[in-house]
């Protein structure tokens, strides 16, 4: 746990997905991150903290609204846009940005990490910039293992995709930034009399909407090392090239005899992602069946259409798949 103290760089575990940690007040720690990712210089960083009272000495207030949601959902898998004092020493962290998103995570591992430390931690999922946010330490292990100075062992992430990310601060307007577990529908339980609004960002990630976005939308997220392509229909598909497929429990069963047939062909490997009927359980494991994507030998990848369900989670999956499918 000295670990951080000294300014080094190490992966630890949150309940969404691990994150790439250091003291959020050292620029050089910082700095480090951002190497260590090979992340944009104008990409801001999550900052981390142990709870309402240590998110309060850092910024100008927490306005309410905010309080009511932090209230209810954290420590949890949602974090929070708040605007910072003038001479904040959190701005390396944000990059200049006079806005933090803070998140209190729901881990009793980072959480002790946290106040062990007694500042704020700043943690981007610990993967390299564009590629797949890793669930357990063994996929930390497989991008930045070579870069960093350690992971932290936790198990494998309970929710399995990033926070939920909110810009609470006015009551009237609320503004989902990037959707997550937490969606329009449990901020609206709470705050009944809000206007809630997701935040629409183009398939790369552009701001289209005039509204406030996050930096880090810009960038094409989450991509294996190969294409991977929506399939609308297995029907069609010709096994041309070593290929893989990923597909839910449902879909395999709704196949004909003829089509499972045309699955057993040693140029295409089947993902099974689970069923669709637990998508707790399918996003949780959903970044470690992508990851397999960059281990075993195919040129290619089609992830069968499935319209979810219209939960927070189910929208939440739509918009990474969305980051991942490539476009030529
Ligand atoms: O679940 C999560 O949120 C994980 C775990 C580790 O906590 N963290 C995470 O961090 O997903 P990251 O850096 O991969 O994604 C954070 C997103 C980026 O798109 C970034 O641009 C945006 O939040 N962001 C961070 N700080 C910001 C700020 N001050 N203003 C605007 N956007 C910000
Ligand atoms: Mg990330």
């Amino acid at each position: 746990m000295g670990f951080l103290k000294e300014g080094k760089v190490v992966a630890v575990p949150t309940e969404t997905v691990y994150g790439l940690a250091a003291d959020a007040l050292n620029p050089s720690a910082i700095a480090k991150i951002f190497e260590i990712k090979n992340r944009p210089a104008d990409n801001p960083l999550i900052c981390h903290f142990s709870n309402m009272v240590q998110v309060k000495k850092f910024v100008t207030e927490i306005p309410a609204a905010t309080i009511s949601l932090m209230q209810h959902f954290s420590p949890g898998p949602i974090s929070f846009m708040l605007d910072l004092p003038e001479d904040s020493p959190l701005k390396f962290a944000t990059c200049g940005s006079p806005q933090v998103i803070a998140r209190i995570p729901d881990h009793p591992v980072f959480l002790d990490i946290i106040k062990a430390l007694d500042r704020p931690v700043a943690a981007p999922s610990a993967n390299t910039s564009g590629r797949v946010s890793p669930t357990s330490a063994e996929m930390v292990e497989k991008d930045l293992g070579e870069k960093i100075e350690g992971i932290v062992e936790g198990g494998i992430s309970r929710i399995g995709i990033e926070s939920t990310i909110v810009d609470a601060r006015n009551e009237n307007e609320i503004f989902i930034l990037r959707p997550g577990a937490i969606g329009e529908a449990e901020i609206h339980k709470i705050l009944p009399h809000a206007k809630i609004i997701a935040v629409q960002e183009d398939s790369f990630g552009e701001k289209i909407s005039g509204q406030q976005t996050t930096p880090g939308a810009k960038y094409r997220h989450y991509a294996p090392n190969i294409p991977v392509f929506i399939l609308e229909d297995f029907e069609n598909l010709d096994a041309e090239a070593n290929m893989a497929l990923l597909l839910t429990e449902e879909q395999l069963h709704s196949f004909s005899d003829a089509l499972k047939k045309k699955l057993v062909s040693p140029k295409i490997s089947l993902i099974m992602l689970g069923s669709s009927k637990n998508l707790n359980e399918l996003a949780k494991n959903f970044y470690r069946h992508l990851a397999t994507l960059d281990h075993i030998d195919i040129s290619k990848a089609f992830l069968l259409k499935n319209d979810w369900d219209a939960s927070s989670l189910g929208k939440a999956l739509k918009n990474r798949i969305e980051k991942i499918v490539f476009r030529a």
